[in-house]
């Protein structure tokens, strides 16, 4: 397993990844006008845009998870199917966490969809904690849109 910066000519398959565990985390647990604008296309925007903060894992030259930072915020984490429950999650977050704490950040945090247990259990397990809960404002096409989220906080 590898870890690096994404290239522009991986995005979709990076926008797969996301769709794919966007539909398997929240789905079921988000409301339905948010699963409306979680495009495959919406997430290969995003992608573009953020592009020299995405940190791609690949194994045998294939792409199966990455993560993006945006300063102080570990902001998305997305691995594919079969390469969950393999450490390669872990590794990202290691990896994310260091490049934090040289950018001259003490605490991380991230959101965490409320109800999104495996991903809850996994930040606790790489000595996140959880905070409280917040409001993160998302952007849709259609405008800012309001999610009750848990905070998960980590001293670097
Ligand atoms: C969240 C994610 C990155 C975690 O990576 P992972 O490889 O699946 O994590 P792990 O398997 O190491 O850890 C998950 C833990 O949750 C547990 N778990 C699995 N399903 C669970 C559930 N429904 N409820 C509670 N815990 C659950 C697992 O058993 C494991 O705990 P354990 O090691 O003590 O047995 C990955 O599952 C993923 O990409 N999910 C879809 C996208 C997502 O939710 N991203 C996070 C956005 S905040």
């Amino acid at each position: 397993m590898k870890l690096r910066p994404a290239a522009a000519a991986e995005i979709d398959r990076l926008a797969r990844i996301w769709y794919d565990g966007w539909q398997d985390a929240y789905a079921k647990i988000l409301p339905v006008e948010l699963a409306r604008v979680r495009t495959l296309e919406s997430f290969r925007d995003r992608l573009q845009a953020a592009l020299a903060d995405v940190r791609v894992a690949e194994i045998a030259g294939e792409p199966v998870g990455f993560c993006i930072v945006t300063g102080d915020e570990f902001y998305q984490l997305f691995v594919s199917t079969g390469a969950r429950g393999t450490g390669i999650a872990a590794a990202l977050v290691a990896d994310a966490e260091v490049r934090l704490a040289r950018s001259g950040v003490a605490t991380a945090w991230l959101a965490c969809a409320i109800g999104n247990e495996r991903a809850a259990r996994f930040y606790e397990k790489c000595g996140w904690h959880r905070a409280g809960t917040a409001t993160s404002l998302l952007d849709t096409p259609g405008g800012i849109f309001h999610l009750d989220v848990w905070r998960y906080e980590k001293n670097l």
